[in-house]
């Protein structure tokens, strides 16, 4: 394969076979193990803790060096001097825009910012005390039955406008579920904002008042969004695009990312990091729910990453976040996050931790970041939805436009009960 490397495998029976060793353009060698059906066997790898279930382009992380780039771009430095939208036109075409094309990409997303005024009607079938991610799987997957004329997932342009209108049109729908939750009216997105701007305007203006982002908040939610916007083959994307590789409609496959997000193991951690965090209480408590933690009662929520076995660099950047966030609205002194800190420096000094590689990720700190901007804790995992449906889109439409694509169709290790015959139900 790449520059003609072999590894071979030699079975206890003296068979053997050689797997070609790719490279990629960083990150470590990977065997292609596809020859080994040619021995009429398969691979055992349950979570793929070892195996690269496609090629991407898209993102890249070391874990162990804690790095994290989107299309070569580190994320701090996209953090720090890009925009949310910009970030969407990188992962979902290869490369930052020039000043044109961000126009054009950004009046492009604008078009479709608002819905089918029908879509409205299914937020009334919820209870009102419905889980907003609930809402969120129904009511994203329900644009499937809205756009017939573009759902060739052959055709380029029309996966570029579903794009457009998941990126669109998600956030929109994302504040209609706030809204319908806590009783107000439903607000309309308004255009002269930017597109973080809107979202905080759909999420919090009133009809009543007029509404005025502050700079630093909208600052803070771009950020958030920046560092959620994508992050290879994670639960939630490795699910859209096993569901993408059936030919199914990129609104259902996007609805069943945004349902493998919800899980506390994966988006759902920054909610229930909170929820931690409130539930501990206070600083003088911290050793006890840590000794908890290590004793296997819980785990600590927030902590841990599959593959960072480093400090994962969102959560630097979150941190950093944080305390501009808090010092902008006059919360310096504020208890969550005194706790938060307390917490991550008893962790990151006891054996237990270091000993399994665990540190904070991004969702440790985006909690109280989210909490100061005023978003309930219900919607966390929303935001984090929000945010990530570009990396969702960009993968989805990565895998699609390889004309070699497959259905996903993973193998088992059988281990039920042998063949054995009907016994008719009065004999057993
Ligand atoms: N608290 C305490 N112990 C932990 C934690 C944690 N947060 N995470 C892992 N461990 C321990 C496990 O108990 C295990 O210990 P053992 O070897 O004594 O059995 C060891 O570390 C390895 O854990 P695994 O579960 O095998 O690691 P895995 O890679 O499968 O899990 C995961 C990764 C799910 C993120 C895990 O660390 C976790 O549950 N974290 C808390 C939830 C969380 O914050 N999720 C957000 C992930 S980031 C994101 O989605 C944006």
């Amino acid at each position: 394969m790449d520059k003609n490397r072999i590894a071979t495998l030699t079975m206890d029976d003296g068979r053997s076979i050689e797997l070609p060793i790719m490279s990629g353009t960083l990150g470590p060698d990977v065997l292609d193990i596809r020859n080994i059906a040619k021995l009429g066997m398969f691979t055992y790898d349950p979570a793929f803790f070892a195996t690269a279930s496609c090629t991407s382009a898209i993102t890249f992380i070391d874990g162990d060096a804690g790095l994290l780039y989107y299309r070569g771009y580190p994320i701090e430095q996209l953090a720090e001097k890009s925009d949310f939208l910009e970030v969407c036109y990188l992962l979902l075409n290869g490369e930052l825009p020039d000043a044109g094309q961000k126009e054009t990409f950004t009046g492009k997303v604008k078009e479709h910012t608002m819905v089918h005024d029908q879509l409205a009607r299914f937020f009334t079938g919820f209870r009102r005390d419905a889980h907003p991610m609930a809402v969120m799987v129904g009511v994203v997957g329900a644009l499937s039955a809205f756009y017939h004329d573009s759902l060739d997932i052959n055709n380029p342009e029309h996966r570029e406008i579903s794009a457009l209108r998941l990126i669109a049109k998600v956030p929109t729908i994302a504040s209609m579920a706030h809204k319908y939750h806590t009783g107000f009216p439903f607000m309309y997105p308004k255009n002269k904002y930017s597109y973080v701007e809107n979202f905080m305007y759909m999420m919090f203006a009133t009809p009543a008042e007029d509404y005025v982002p502050n700079p630093v908040l909208v600052r803070a939610l771009e950020r958030i969004f920046i560092l959620h916007a994508d992050h290879e083959q994670n639960a939630s994307t490795s699910t859209v695009r096993l569901a993408g590789s059936s030919g199914a409609n990129p609104f259902a496959c996007i609805s069943s990312g945004i349902a493998a997000l919800w899980g506390p193991a994966h988006g759902g951690a920054n909610e229930a990091a909170l929820n931690m965090l409130e539930e501990i209480g206070d600083v003088s408590r911290v050793k006890e729910y840590v000794q908890g933690v290590k004793d296997k009662k819980y785990r600590l929520m927030g902590f841990g990453h599959r593959v960072y076995k480093n400090m994962d660099p969102r959560a630097a950047v979150m941190r950093q976040t944080c305390h501009e966030v808090l010092k902008e609205l006059k919360l310096e002194n504020n208890k969550l996050f005194e706790l938060a800190m307390e917490l991550e420096r008893t962790a990151l000094s006891d054996p237990y931790f270091i000993e399994r590689k665990l540190y904070p990720n991004v969702d440790f700190y985006s909690g109280i970041v989210l909490r100061a901007l005023g978003i309930p804790t219900n919607m966390f995992t929303v935001i984090f939805a929000v945010a990530r449906t570009i990396g969702w889109i960009s993968q989805w439409n990565e895998m699609i436009a390889d004309t070699d694509h497959k259905i996903g169709r993973p193998r088992q290790l059988y281990r039920g009960a042998v063949k054995r015959d009907y016994v008719p139900v009065k004999k057993r």
